[in-house]
């Protein structure tokens, strides 16, 4: 299985369009150490020809520009990206989708939840019914990826719900309970095979670890986490927001409730921070939470990343 990092950065990208925060006027400024990361989408192949995108970036003309692994093959029309998945509803994950539109068959799969979210939405009417098949998947089901026109793409997903929140732009305000309407088909994380017996994870957003959770990666070969935000108020202390990022559905990397701690005792092949935003240090190679980072194990992905498991 091959897995391509399209965009490393969460909501915003990396530097985000109006910010100066300190790592953004860094970039800005040609300081060393940093790159540009798109938004947050990987794209994975069973055959090195024929891709799944996981999630659909506002950033995906960008990313299949500049991957040659993505572009027509043969004919007038083509494209070697066959189904389409997504984790949850978020701006950065489903704005993408309008990239795809002139009726290029492929697959498009998310819970009834997020097909509800799209439906409701006649925008994404610009995706051809005729060509575009919106396919619901269940939780704690295992789903066989199919091309269009059902052509099996030798990929499959197990769904399963993980702690989160609502999509921003979907959020109940009369929700007294404190959770914004959330339900547990917002948010899923994915565990894709091939066939080889290799276990790869896909969970860009995740707000805390759970048991379940943990019994579930450990012994993974490769999983893809959430690495939003360094730490829980790092937006507020950088005075450029006012959420911390449990309240954005996102759990930390660094302290006692981050994700360093919570998977400090699994055994994973490789774990790959992915979704990354533009206040979080680790974004710097220079930097001391990078080092941090990677002694605990972990990598951080970057646009052009490539990962063979
Ligand atoms: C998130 O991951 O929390 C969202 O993408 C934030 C947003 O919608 O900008
Ligand atoms: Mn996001
Ligand atoms: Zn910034």
């Amino acid at each position: 299985m091959e897995i391509r990092v399209l965009g490393a950065a969460a909501g915003g990208g990396f530097p985000q369009w109006n910010c100066n925060c300190d790592n953004c006027r860094a970039f800005w400024r040609g300081e060393p150490g940093w790159e540009a990361q798109t938004q947050s989408s990987i794209a994975v192949s069973a055959d090195g020809a024929r891709y799944a995108l996981f999630n659909a970036s506002p950033d995906l003309r960008q990313q299949i520009e500049r991957t040659p692994a993505l572009h027509p093959k043969t004919g007038l029309r083509d494209s070697p990206i066959r189904a389409a998945v997504l984790t949850n509803g978020d701006v950065d994950h489903v704005a993408g989708l309008l990239n795809l539109r002139e009726s290029q068959p492929f697959g498009l799969y998310a819970t009834s939840r997020i097909q509800e979210v799209l439906a409701a939405n006649t925008v994404f009417n610009v995706l051809n019914p005729d060509f575009v098949d919106r396919r619901t998947f269940r939780l704690n089901e295992a789903v066989e990826l199919k091309e269009g026109d059902g052509t099996p793409l030798g990929l499959t997903l197990t769904v399963f719900p993980v702690p989160g929140k609502v999509a921003l732009w979907l959020e109940d305000k009369n929700d007294t309970s404190g959770n914004f309407g959330t339900v547990d088909e917002d948010t899923v994380g994915l565990e894709i095979s091939d066939g080889s017996g290799k276990r790869v994870y896909y969970i860009p957003g995740c707000a805390r670890m759970t048991d379940d959770l943990a019994a579930r990666l450990d012994g993974a070969d490769v999983v893809f986490f959430d690495g939003t935000l360094w730490t829980d108020d790092e937006m507020i202390r950088q005075n450029v927001g006012i959420k911390t990022g449990q309240r954005m559905g996102h759990m930390s990397i660094s302290g006692e409730d981050g994700s360093m701690a919570a998977f400090r005792d699994l055994n994973i092949g490789r774990r790959i921070f992915i979704h990354l935003n533009n206040t979080n240090p680790v974004l710097n190679r220079e930097a001391p939470e990078r080092a941090e980072v990677a002694a605990a194990g972990w990598e951080i992905s970057y646009d052009g990343m490539s990962v063979s498991a």
